[in-house]
């Protein structure tokens, strides 16, 4: 008998067990506490995973933040997105993002947006986002641009 496909869960977790693939993938050049955001203590904010035979293989965490060029539409911010090294390039990631896109949409919010890495912009392009004013530095990590996602539009068929 073959094994079973090994099968993606997505849910809800909490801030202690996104840290340590937050400090791999996004800052593994810095100490391990600067991976507690302080966008963390927001309320409302929220933490998501993906897990794979149970195994937590990719993160991302939502709060609500407004941007400011976006009016008074109630937002919701994406960080923390990061898929295990050895496991990128697979669709995990989208399929995690599109799980928080869903968990926006459901608490009410009409703006998804985030600060995207420029190496990354594709994968926000691939699922709906849009590039929003001009390139900026973010200290230590490097070229970053807004990508907002219209959560007001019709979802993609
Ligand atoms: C960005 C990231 C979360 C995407 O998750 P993923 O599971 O690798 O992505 P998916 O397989 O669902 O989608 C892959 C798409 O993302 C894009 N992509 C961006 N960075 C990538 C990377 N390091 N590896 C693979 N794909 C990447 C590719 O363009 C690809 O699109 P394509 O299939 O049309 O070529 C993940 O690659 C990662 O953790 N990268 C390093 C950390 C990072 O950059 N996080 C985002 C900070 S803004």
């Amino acid at each position: 008998m073959q094994n079973p496909e090994p099968e993606l869960l997505f849910k809800s977790v909490e801030r202690e067990q996104v840290l340590a693939l937050r400090h791999q993938v996004l800052r593994p050049h810095e100490p391990r506490e600067a991976c507690r955001f302080d966008t963390d203590d927001v309320p409302g904010c929220r933490h998501f995973a993906a897990f794979l035979d149970d195994r937590l293989v990719a993160i991302a965490t939502i709060f609500p933040e407004s941007l400011e060029a976006m009016g008074e539409v109630s937002s919701v911010r994406l960080r923390g997105m990061a898929c295990v090294p050895a496991l990128q390039g697979q669709g995990i990631g989208s399929r995690l993002l599109g799980f928080a896109l869903a968990e926006a949409r459901r608490g009410g919010y009409g703006i998804f947006w985030c600060n995207a890495r420029l190496s990354a912009l594709s994968f926000y392009q691939n699922q709906g986002f849009e590039a929003f004013g001009e390139t900026f530095h973010l200290a230590g990590i490097g070229p970053h641009k807004i990508m907002v996602n219209d959560l007001r539009k019709p979802e993609p068929s």
